[in-house]
């Protein structure tokens, strides 16, 4: 839980995540156009909304997995030490596979997901972030696809938290802490 008192700003609504998602998708079938061995995996928590609009829009055959990876803990700075707290069910040998991911910040987490995910020789391995901080970077790293570049701010929303708080606002917001 949240131990200072903050608001919430939006800063990109609903209708634009949903708009977004639509020119993603086309752009993501015609990549994987004519597969049947896709897996899109979501890195948990913070991806759950983002995933569950994406495949819903779209239209290949595919199946879900999940894996989550350590990060933030309830604090707004990255532990830059990545583990593995939950991993796929799933083996991805042969198969083509799209990880999702909420935000990509100093590249740690995306970076050694993918390197990890790489090690187990997937035919096709991409990824997409919904956010990207790109003036956070600490590793040369980018997703295949992002949703939206944004400023160094701490956003909550869509699947986005703040201590496990405001996963469930619809838009994404960013913190502003309330004056003294
Ligand atoms: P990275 O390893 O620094 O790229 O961090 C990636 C993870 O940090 C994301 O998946 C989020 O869980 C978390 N994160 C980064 N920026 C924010 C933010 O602004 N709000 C909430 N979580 C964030």
């Amino acid at each position: 839980m949240p131990t200072r008192p903050y608001v919430i700003d939006e800063m990109i609504s609903a209708k634009a995540i949903a708009a977004r998602i639509e020119d993603l998708c086309r752009e993501i079938q015609t990549e994987f156009a004519g597969t049947d061995k896709l897996v899109v995996v979501g890195l948990l928590r913070g991806s759950f909304v983002f995933i569950a609009d994406l495949v819903r829009e779209l239209d290949l055959p595919i199946e879900v997995d999940f894996l989550e990876a350590s990060s933030y803990g309830d604090g707004m700075e990255s532990t830059r030490e990545v583990r593995i707290l939950k991993d796929l069910r799933g083996a991805i040998e042969g198969r083509d596979v799209l990880v999702v991911e909420d935000i990509v910040d100093t590249g740690h987490t995306l970076n050694h997901v993918t390197h990890l995910l790489e090690s187990r020789l997937p035919a096709r391995l991409k990824s997409i972030a919904l956010l990207d901080k790109p003036s956070r970077r600490e590793v040369d790293f980018k997703a295949n696809w992002t949703g939206f570049e944004i400023p160094d701010e701490f956003v909550v929303g869509y699947g986005i938290d703040f201590a496990q708080r405001n996963r469930n606002l619809p838009y994404i917001g960013k913190v502003r802490f309330a004056e003294k």
